[in-house]
């Protein structure tokens, strides 16, 4: 049998009309009517209607009786119109039908636990259990192949512009990205692990040293950290990195390459150069360095307009070098009860000590009639407006703010959900607080500083710029990168400040500082995260709908049934034993 080269179900079309046609594929449908049975029969491009007639094919008619669901089919047949009247427009399709001459059974199927045909979604669970049967169904079909899609504008638009992709290895050592890294046991090597990366990151950098000066990688990253809709424990970047370039090179280069994604695939024209926000603008503006722009709430700050206030929540909060944060909801007066509680609720579950309201809420009456006045000036607050309100340490009171803000928009339904807002943060700051207060970085350790900044950077680390920027898209970080150190001796000045002992510097970085020394060309990169690009294209919010094998909230791959246990001798020969935890976790 050679169905390789038979037409493709889903092709046809009026034009066909008159073909002898062999075809291959799944039983989509059945339908008996009275005497004439009618299939859908459906393959990777769609499916076309196929009808039985006693009358000129006795012997495939009586075979088509036994047709179920998903069996696996031959059909020759000759392609006509469908008559007059039964058309169907929903069907690309739908203009024509095959009369059936022969009909071979090729394979059986049992019930599937799920239908692939219907248009709604069977639950995830059983979905991923049953993953090769999920993405039988059209729309998951369609989304394999939009990634694939995306991935050849990608590779064509790298390759014209003179990238070249070098491959870099899976087995690798850890090196610094933020997450925990996925360990590999060493057999030859006892008590020794390679890592998985999380990013090629001193991969790429060290292939600028070898004078590769443009280079990308579809490049797989593992991560061991917690999971949300658009992350999993291994993703896909378009990992790039270029020599001799500043900013503006890379911007340009991933706006373009954006805005050919967006108009191969979704016929959608890209406004550019995308507009540029301060990260710390971002954070006091939108509350996160994610901003959703498709909306129009923006957050104030309120320190100088209640900075005598007598109210205990927002005097406590100031005085403890915290902040308050206020935000205006345009007609908001009509909020029911419920909603206001469950942002409360929201804010706490983040961490949050609440969120207070004007007016309405108890603190109209601790707040002196300039203090009212003045907050409705800063948010901007007219009549039937509402103004919500936290008051808390500065990172937790921009995250609060954040979810609140996004949370509002999404059920006043304020989100123009046809709009793309694209937009760079840029600059960012060099360093961090992490959640112990401690000095961290806030990229990774390679990134170049504002030369100029480092002058004060003992005084106000925190005030110390970055050449480093994130590509963000309707509230998704699509993408993230940084111009590099390329000086030796600034590389180890950043790894000092981060405090960071000479030795985990010369055993973690050694290589990178040494090839340092050997003519390092000034450098810069991205890397954009190609399932949250096809989350994009394809319309959906859950990243387990781009992924083609997608892990669980739990790192389970429940299809596989990944991770598993392995026999003792495995363990054995890598010298490993396994210490059961002592409380289930
Ligand atoms: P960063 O850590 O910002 O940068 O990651 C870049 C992009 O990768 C995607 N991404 C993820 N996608 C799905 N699941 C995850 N768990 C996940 N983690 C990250 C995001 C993100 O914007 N080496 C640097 C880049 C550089 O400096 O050039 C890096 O990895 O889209």
């Amino acid at each position: 049998m050679s169905g390789y080269s038979a037409p493709h179900c889903g092709a046809l079309r009026a034009k066909d009309v008159g073909r002898e046609v062999e075809l291959f594929g799944w039983v989509a449908r059945r339908r008996d009517h009275g005497g004439l049975i009618f299939i859908d029969l459906r393959d990777r491009w769609g499916a076309v209607q196929v009808m039985f007639n006693p009358a000129n094919a006795p012997q495939a008619h009586a075979a088509a009786s036994d047709l179920r669901s998903e069996y696996v089919v031959r059909v020759k047949g000759a392609v006509g119109h469908r008559p007059a009247g039964s058309e169907n427009p929903r069907m690309p399709t739908g203009e024509v039908e095959v009369t059936a001459s022969e009909l071979e059974v090729v394979n059986t199927s049992e019930t599937t636990p799920f239908p692939i045909e219907d248009l709604e979604e069977p639950d995830e669970k059983t979905r991923l259990e049953y993953r090769y049967l999920d993405l039988r169904r059209p729309r998951m079909t369609q989304m394999l192949e939009l990634r694939s899609r995306a991935n050849k504008i990608i590779r064509d638009f790298m390759d014209g512009n003179e990238f070249i992709e070098v491959e870099t290895p899976i087995l690798t050592r850890s090196s610094p990205s933020g997450a925990r890294d996925f360990l590999v046991p060493s057999r030859l090597h006892p008590g020794s692990f390679y890592a998985l990366p999380q990013a090629p990151q001193m991969l790429k950098q060290l292939l600028m040293v070898s004078g590769v000066q443009r280079y990308y990688q579809i490049a797989r990253c593992f991560r061991d950290e917690n999971l949300r809709a658009d992350r999993q424990p291994e993703f896909t970047q378009l990992d790039v990195e270029m020599s001799f370039c500043d900013e503006e090179d890379v911007f340009g280069l991933i706006e373009a390459l954006f805005s050919k994604l967006w108009r191969d695939i979704l016929g959608v024209e890209l406004a550019t150069p995308f507009p540029r926000l301060d990260i710390k603008e971002s954070l006091l503006r939108f509350g996160t360095d994610k901003p959703d722009l498709r909306h129009d709430l923006e957050i104030a700050d309120l320190g100088q307009v209640l900075a005598g206030t007598k109210a205990q929540i927002f005097r406590g909060a100031l005085d403890a070098g915290g902040v308050v944060r206020g935000m205006r909801v345009p007609g908001g007066r009509d909020m029911p009860r419920r909603d206001l509680d469950d942002l409360v609720t929201m804010a706490k579950g983040a961490g949050g000590k609440g969120m207070a309201w004007l007016p309405g809420s108890t603190i109209d009456k601790f707040l002196s009639e300039a203090e009212i006045a003045g907050i409705r000036h800063a948010t901007g607050a007219e009549d039937g407006d509402l103004v919500l309100l936290v008051a808390d340490r500065k990172r937790k009171a921009e995250t609060v703010m954040g979810l609140i803000r996004q949370e509002v928009a999404r059920r006043r339904k304020l989100i123009r959900q046809d709009q793309w807002k694209f937009l760079w943060i840029n600059p960012t700051y060099l360093f961090e607080e992490d959640d112990q207060g401690k000095l961290t970085y806030a990229h990774h350790p390679f990134t170049r500083p504002f030369e100029e900044d480092m002058t004060f950077v003992e005084e106000r680390p925190y005030d110390v710029r970055a050449h480093a920027y994130d590509i963000v898209c309707n509230g998704y970080e699509l993408g993230g990168g940084s111009l590099r150190i390329y000086d030796p001796a600034m590389q180890e000045r950043v790894f000092q400040l981060l405090g960071m002992p000479l030795e985990t510097i010369r055993a973690r970085f050694g290589t990178l500082l040494q090839a340092f020394t050997y003519g390092v060309p000034p450098h810069g990169g991205i890397a954009p995260g190609i399932d949250r690009i096809v989350m994009m294209l394809g319309g959906t919010d859950n990243i387990r709908d781009v992924v083609a094998f997608p892990k669980t909230q739990s790192m389970s791959d429940l299809m596989l049934g990944a991770p598993s246990e392995v026999d003792g001798a495995q363990l054995e020969e890598l010298h490993i034993q396994v210490v059961p935890p002592k409380k289930p976790t």
